[in-house]
């Protein structure tokens, strides 16, 4: 629907977000919200054009596994569409307990507790633990939920830079010993395609005695034995205070989840607006990620699928001479450093029916403007053979 621009009113709220140009340039350009009228796996249809879905996180292509789809169906026929409230309110349901117990025992946590989102999850993994008169030490990068979650603590924030220990180290010398800390950082970073260097950056919190939270959302499925997550991926189970994770990812449902020892759920339970003033996760959401978590342990075919389709499609793109960050991950970017040329290669992708996502600065460093694509276990040979010509006439458009 076209704003009114320009049409003036007395309220100044209303006019500016009726004159903000970062909503007129998307609304001109028109790369985001894109209209998908159809979608098997990763084949859309959008604008009448099949296409290749490159841009979602459905990394282990759970969300169209017939058992996980025969799952959400079974709840919903069994517990109906939604909850209806809070948990707090109107009471925990029976499959939110038990994909908590199954969640925390999978990753040898003794407690849980689900969100309808990773990004309440997220934000509450930080917003309940840290308070006024804390210091987080945050990686620049890290996720907008999270930094939601600091904003709420109304703790002090200090920003180390990406994945770099040195500054980390540097930033945490520089306090007092006694002020209380958290660190709050991402297992994998999903615009980079980057695994943090945990063993390093945990190392160094726990020398000054920081609390730790760390968004495994883009790790989980993906990294670790079974897919336990990066902690799991360095040996470092036992090292994190908190783990926050989206169900959205590789579990190919909706929600999130934190996770920790019992006495920090219990914690989170009392003290959480997040938890406390949100409705619970719907039964078909819970279903869903239950039933892929299962076939995380029962099925590793997706997973390996996944890391040979990552492989593949990265030497591709390196063949092309594109830059990809030194992404070690299926979140992969491909940088090309101004607005201009990413939005001509995103066309040219389109174009030839390959459905990425632009980022561009400030969502990126000035000058790593980006399309962000990933890789998924539902992409065949044949898809990645399609997005390798679509990537070599884009090459050729820059
Ligand atoms: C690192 C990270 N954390 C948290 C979230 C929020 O998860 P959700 O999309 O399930 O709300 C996302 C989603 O993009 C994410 O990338």
């Amino acid at each position: 629907m076209a704003l009114p621009f320009f049409s003036k009113d007395k309220n100044p709220i209303l006019n500016r977000c009726r004159d903000d140009y970062a909503t007129r340039m998307r609304l001109k350009y028109a790369p985001y919200y894109r209209v998908i009228d159809a979608q098997q796996g990763p084949c859309i249809t959008a604008g009448g054009r099949d296409m290749i879905m490159l841009a979602s996180n459905d990394y282990l292509g759970l969300s169209f596994h017939p058992r996980v789809i025969e799952a959400g169906r079974a709840a919903m026929l069994k517990w109906g569409a939604s909850p209806t409230g809070a948990r707090i309110a109107n009471g925990s349901r029976a499959y939110h307990i038990e994909l908590e117990e199954r969640l925390a025992a999978f990753l040898g946590r003794e407690a849980c507790h689900v969100h309808s989102a990773g990004y309440l999850s997220c934000a509450a993994a930080v917003a309940a633990f840290a308070r006024k008169g804390d210091v987080i030490l945050a990686d620049k990068n890290i996720h907008s939920s999270l930094w939601d979650g600091i904003r709420l603590s109304h703790a002090a924030c200090e920003r180390f830079s990406h994945n770099n220990l040195a500054d980390l180290r540097d930033i945490a010398a520089s306090l007092a010993p006694a002020v209380p800390k958290m660190l709050v950082v991402e297992g994998v970073y999903p615009m980079e395609g980057h695994i943090a260097d945990l063993p390093g950056i945990i190392g160094a919190a726990r020398e000054h005695h920081c609390f730790t939270v760390l968004d495994d959302a883009h790790g989980f499925g993906v990294l670790g034995r079974q897919g336990r997550g990066t902690l799991d991926h360095f040996g470092l189970n036992d090292d994190v205070d908190v783990l926050c994770c989206s169900l959205s990812k590789s579990l190919g449902s909706t929600g999130g989840f934190v996770a920790a020892s019992r006495d920090l759920i219990e914690y989170l339970r009392t003290h959480s607006k997040q938890t406390i003033f949100s409705a619970a996760l719907s039964p078909s959401q819970a279903a869903c990620a239950l039933a892929a978590l299962d076939l995380m342990q029962t099925e590793p075919w997706h997973r390996e699928r996944l890391w040979a389709g990552t492989r593949r499609y990265r030497d591709m793109l390196h063949g092309l001479g594109l830059d990809t960050w030194g992404s070690e991950t299926p979140a992969i970017p491909i940088v090309l450093g101004s607005k201009e040329r990413v939005y001509r290669f995103w066309q040219a992708l389109l174009e030839k029916g390959v459905f990425t996502i632009m980022a561009i600065a400030p969502a990126v460093p000035p000058g790593r403007d980006l399309i962000r694509t990933a890789i998924s276990a539902m992409h065949t040979d044949e898809h990645l053979d399609r997005i390798a010509d679509a990537m070599s006439y884009a090459v050729k458009k820059l």
